[in-house]
């Protein structure tokens, strides 16, 4: 259906957001498996737990305009996670990994809050004033979850940033080593 009126166009963003929602939750088990750092896991367990809330909450708004929750494929949310999914199951330092984890799950946040600051701002114009609370509450935990991911990454990719230097460390071994073989051959 395509939207003639604001009305309609903010249906058609609730049943986006309630669709991506429905894709963090199937996603984020898997990137909490391949995480190893425990506050990583931690963070994600615990906005897997927000994320179920945020879906019950876009069901309730749906409730309260009389239209049945009805997901619609959000192909933004599904590439964001399939790219996210493709990187991560690539790597295989665990530095690196969970680097690229707290990266692919930003983007998630990031898409989230931008899905959210719209739909809030409709429901304030419709004067929808409960879902406008309802859907700021969402908002502003996708922010909070986006702030203690950036903390995370401090301390995450400085360990994936000596990853490197050990890499190199043991590439400049290599090198030398050959360079002996190939001098005494
Ligand atoms: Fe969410």
């Amino acid at each position: 259906m395509k939207p003639n009126s604001l009305r309609e166009l903010y249906v058609e963003q609730l049943k986006d957001l309630y669709d991506a929602e429905h894709q963090i939750i199937k996603a984020l088990p898997k990137m909490i498996d391949a995480a190893q750092t425990g506050e990583l896991k931690d963070a994600l367990n615990e906005h897997l737990d927000e994320t179920k809330e945020q879906a019950n909450r876009l069901e309730q708004i749906f409730k309260d305009l009389g239209e049945k929750p009805k997901a619609e494929k959000c192909k933004g949310m599904q590439g964001i996670l399939q790219e996210g999914n493709d990187l991560v199951s690539e790597i295989k330092d665990d530095n690196v990994r969970d680097a690229a984890i707290i990266a692919s799950a930003q983007r998630v946040e990031h898409y989230e809050i931008s899905g959210y600051g719209t739909a809030r701002t409709y429901a304030e114009l419709l004067d929808q004033p409960d879902a406008a609370e309802l859907l700021q509450q969402t908002l502003n935990e996708e922010e909070e979850a986006d702030q203690v991911l950036t903390n995370l990454a401090e301390d995450i990719n400085r360990e994936a940033v000596s990853e490197d230097g050990a890499e190199e460390a043991e590439e400049e071994e290599r090198r030398s080593r050959s360079s002996r073989t190939r001098r005494a051959a």
